[in-house]
This record gives C-alpha cells, sequence and structure tokens, in this order.
C-alpha cells in the first residue's frame, strides 16, 4: 500500500536520486514495529538463512542501510560491490529506467565509498544488533590492471572477512573494463588460486571458515559455464551466484534507453538468468549451492528460480519495480513449493 503511493514520486524523480529518497525513506520506516519476519529456514554453504529471498548486490553499496533492509523481512542481504579504495564511478547519467519492459540499465561503475568505510558500517549495524545473514560483495577499483586484479580482492577479502557471513567474488560486472575476462580459463584459475590461498591464511588465523561465493554474468556459452562450474570446485569455492546484469540488448530493442550502455537488468533477463542457473545445477549436480538472481518479479518466478536449481534467490529490479510486497510474495512462493 505505501510503495503503491510512494512509487509514481519516486519514478517521477531521475532514478539515481530515487534510490537515495527511497533509502532514507526507508532508514525511517525501520524505526517503526517490523512486521513478522518470514520463516523458513534453511541451511546453505553451513548457515542459517530465515528464509531463501535475499537483497542483490548493488543495491546497499557501502553498507549504509542494513538494518532498514534487513527490516524489511529479506533472508539475507548482499551489499558491495566495494573496491579497497573510495571511487566515484562513472558520470551521470549512468542509470536509466524502462519501464515497458520492467528493466533498468545501469553503468555506475562501483561506485563507492571504499572497504574501509563499508567495514565500520557493518560494525555499527552489528553493534546495534543485526543479527542477519549478510553477504560481502568485493571487486577491483577501476584503474587497477587487470592483470593485478586479484591484489584487490586479496585486500578486500583481508578486510572483510571477519565482517562477513559469506563473500561474494564479483567477476561480471560489465562496467569496470575487463572484469568480465576475469572469468576465463587461466585469468579465473589465476584469481581463484589467489583467493583460495589468501582464504585458507584467515581461516587458519581466525579459527573460523567464511564460504566464498563467485558470481558470473548471463552472457556465457555453456562451455564456459561448464568450465566455470568446475573450476570453482576445483578452487573450493562454496557457492556460484548466477547471475549479473547483461549486456545483450535483444530482449529491448527500440524501447526509450535500450541502447544505454552498460547492464540490463529485470524482466528481460529472468529468462537468461534461469537457463543459466539450469546449466550449473547440471554441471555441478548438488557439489556446491547456487544463488538464483536475475529479472525475479514475482513468487512464480522466484519459485522457477528454485526448481531449475537454485538453493536461494536474489531480487533487485523487481524491488524497485514491485517494492516490498515482492519480498512476502517471492518467500511465500518459495517456501509453499517446499511442504
Ligand atoms: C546491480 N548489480 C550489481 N551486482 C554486483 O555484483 N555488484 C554491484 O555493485 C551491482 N550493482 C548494481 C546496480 C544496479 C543499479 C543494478 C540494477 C544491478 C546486479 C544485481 O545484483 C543483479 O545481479 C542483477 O541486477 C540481476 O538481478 P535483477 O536486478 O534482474 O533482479
Amino acid at each position: 500500500m505505501f510503495y503503491a503511493l510512494a512509487r509514481p514520486l519516486l519514478f517521477a524523480l531521475d532514478p539515481e536520486r530515487a534510490h537515495a529518497v527511497a533509502c532514507a525513506g526507508l532508514d525511517l520506516l525501520a524505526k517503526l514495529p517490523a512486521p513478522a519476519a518470514i520463516c523458513c529456514p534453511r541451511t546453505v554453504m553451513g548457515l542459517e538463512f530465515p528464509n531463501p529471498v535475499g537483497l542483490a548486490a548493488g543495491f546497499d553499496k557501502n553498507g549504509d542501510h542494513i538494518e532498514a533492509l534487513a527490516a524489511l523481512g529479506f533472508g539475507f542481504i548482499e551489499i558491495g560491490t566495494v573496491t579497497p579504495r573510495p571511487q566515484p564511478g562513472n558520470p551521470r547519467p549512468r542509470l536509466f529506467r524502462l519501464p515497458q519492459a520492467r528493466a533498468l540499465i545501469n553503468r555506475l561503475g562501483f561506485n563507492n565509498a571504499g572497504v574501509a568505510h563499508l567495514v565500520a558500517r557493518v560494525q555499527v549495524a552489528r553493534a546495534r544488533g543485526y543479527r542477519g545473514v549478510l553477504g560481502i560483495n568485493i571487486g577491483k577499483n577501476f584503474d587497477t590492471p587487470v592483470e593485478r586484479a586479484e591484489d584487490d580482492y586479496v585486500t578486500c577479502l583481508r578486510a572483510v572477512y571477519t565482517h562477513a557471513d559469506y563473500i561474494t567474488v564479483n567477476i561480471s560486472s560489465p562496467n569496470t573494463k575487463n572484469l568480465r575476462a576475469l572469468q576465463e580459463g587461466a585469468a579465473l584459475e589465476r584469481l581463484l588460486g589467489a583467493v583460495r590461498a589468501e582464504r585458507e591464511a584467515l581461516a587458519a588465523a581466525h579459527g573460523r571458515r567464511v564460504p566464498v561465493a563467485v558470481k558470473i554474468a548471463p552472457d556465457l556459452e555453456p562451455e564456459q559455464i561448464v568450465e566455470i562450474a568446475g573450476l570453482l570446485q576445483r578452487y573450493a569455492m562454496d557457492a556460484v551466484i548466477a547471475t549479473n546484469t547483461t549486456v545483450s540488448r535483444y530482449a529491448v530493442q527500440g524501447l526509450p534507453h535500450a541502447e544505454e550502455s552498460g547492464g540490463l537488468s529485470g524482466a528481460p533477463l529472468t529468462a537468461r538468468s534461469r537457463e543459466v542457473v539450469a546449466v550449473l545445477a547440471r554441471a555441478l549436480g548438488g557439489a556446491l549451492p547456487i544463488i538464483g538472481v536475475g529479472g525475479i518479479s514475482s513468487g512464480a518466478d522466484a519459485r522457477a528460480m528454485l526448481d531449475a536449481g537454485a538453493s536461494l534467490v536474489q531480487l533487485y529490479t523487481g524491488f524497485i519495480y514491485g517494492g516490498p510486497p515482492l519480498i512476502r510474495e517471492a518467500a511465500s512462493a518459495a517456501c509453499a513449493g517446499e511442504d
């Protein structure tokens, strides 16, 4: 009800401004008594999730709104992508609505306040009593050469290790030059080797093994997906998140803003992300859990993603268009199918 009133006002604003206003509103709403949590717990990556519907990375890049978002009923929140140093991202405008397609195009370019800021925000949320499942999504600064990308991931891994329930290695944003090249054979092996070595050292030092997930793009051939699935197992990763935004414009041809560069998300991605999840599920045969994300706009979409082989799902663009009611709808559909 509240979102039905707020949405036209938010959509009258420039998308980035609307995002800031909505987050400020959520921070205020979080001071009201929260609705009953949606409870259908499950254990994935050794972690207890109160329900399988999470918030995808990129909504709260700096961890500034963790408690407000958790109060909406998400089963988990993934903050970031964060980079070692703060960076402004690409010039504006860099976020576009395609309402006819219930889609967004963004080329934000990892605008964020840096990993030290994010860690401080997580510490504040935890000190105030936040106990939910928190993923921290890490990336590289735009000016770190891709041949040295692992240095940035290792820096972030170290900085967030004791603050995260799980950590996501993001190698699939289309908005950082050459980032997606890290998904390819030798480059991926090198990165995963560095991540595994650092994670083992951190686990020994802290006496806790924090799960690491890898987030992949939808714009991969089936053979590439199968190859990645093999490498994730070989390098002892704990989960795969599929998918990030797409560079394809096939599904939105002719619509206003369709030709903007960046990553397309929302309804045009639903079928593709689900297909990637299905290919992963066949390749992995249950060896690693899959977190399905991309174009989930209804309870039925969430259910279909789980049926394709995901253990958990995440929302972003559907949440922008549908608002908080989508969380409950998705969680109910996800949980109903398990009875
Ligand atoms: C994103 N996404 C994203 N992913 C990521 O790993 N790190 C990030 O920083 C961001 N940033 C970001 C910003 C904006 C404005 C959007 C719309 C998306 C990708 C997101 O987490 C998700 O993978 C895709 O958007 C597909 O899901 P939806 O949006 O179709 O539900």
